[in-house]
């Protein structure tokens, strides 16, 4: 069970998609939840403009929530961008763009609100989004992927760092999930239908489905450094996955 009537929790990236899902379900269970985001809008009690990737804006723009919400007991580090680029012809631009959003900017939010959980006194919990992406080696998107990867091994260190002050650190790795940030894919024809057939599952995730996930890791009192992927089993994929292959026709071979 989550303790979260009357504590307060801060999203980055709370205008829009998983982060404003998350919001509205901590508000269900009687949470106070302040937004940064570049985006003005959002369900949030709270919302200051910030740019994750600039530090000057994290540190005031968590001050200014933190101070609006009277403390700190969660976090939510999850702003983020969509990036494509390959290895042989990704501008560097680009590549410095999505690690300074992806990457940069869960350091520089996980560490403004580890601050401000400490400072509160009671503990808490953090968990940082990361991504299928940082788990499997997806093609054409390099950057992403290292990103995703970092956030995966930063929550593991801060979950280290930060036991000292009761705050457990973890990170959800969502599978491809209906949200706005995919929707340049969905003019890809027939993108949607192939990585529904690869998932075990069968289809995308949900905005739901990524919330059920991030609640259960704040909720998780003996859990800490880990990844959490939400992904409909997407990331078990393997070498035995050949279209028409099943495991009663592996297990005749
Ligand atoms: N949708 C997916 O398939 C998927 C899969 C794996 C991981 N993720 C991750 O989930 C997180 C949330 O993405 P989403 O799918 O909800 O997308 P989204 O585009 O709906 O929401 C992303 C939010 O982050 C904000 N944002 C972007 N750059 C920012 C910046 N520099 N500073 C502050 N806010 C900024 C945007 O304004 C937006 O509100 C991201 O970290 C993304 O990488 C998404």
């Amino acid at each position: 069970m989550l303790e979260l009537a009357g504590k307060l929790a801060l999203v980055t990236g709370g205008a829009s998609g998983i982060g404003a899902g998350v919001i509205v379900a901590l508000q269900a269970q009687g949470l106070r939840v302040a937004s940064l985001d570049l985006q003005p809008g959002g369900p949030a009690d709270v919302r200051v403009a910030c740019d994750v990737a600039d530090e000057q804006s994290v540190v005031a723009a968590t001050a200014d929530a933190v101070g609006q919400l009277g403390g700190l007991h969660y976090a939510f580090c999850n702003a983020g961008v969509a990036g494509m680029g390959s290895i042989l012809t990704m501008p560097m631009a680009e590549y410095d763009r999505v690690m300074n959003i992806n990457l940069r900017g869960v350091v520089l939010t996980l560490r403004e609100a580890a601050k401000a959980i400490r400072d509160s006194g009671q503990g808490g919990a953090i968990v940082c989004t990361a991504s299928s992406a940082g788990i499997m080696a997806d093609i054409g998107m390099v950057h992403y992927s290292l990103a995703k990867m970092g956030v995966r091994q930063l929550v593991r260190v801060a979950a280290r760092e930060l036991a000292v002050h009761g705050i457990r650190v973890n990170a959800v790795a969502p599978g491809p999930t209906v949200t706005p940030m995919l929707d340049g894919a969905a003019e890809m024809t027939g993108y949607f239908e192939h990585l529904a057939a690869i998932t075990p599952l069968g289809r995308l995730g949900t905005v739901e489905d990524i919330v059920d996930a991030v609640l259960a890791l704040f909720a998780l009192k003996w859990v800490t450094g880990q990844t959490l992927a939400a992904d409909g089993g997407v990331t078990v994929c393997s070498s035995t996955d050949v279209p028409g292959i099943d495991a009663e026709a592996l297990a005749s071979w």
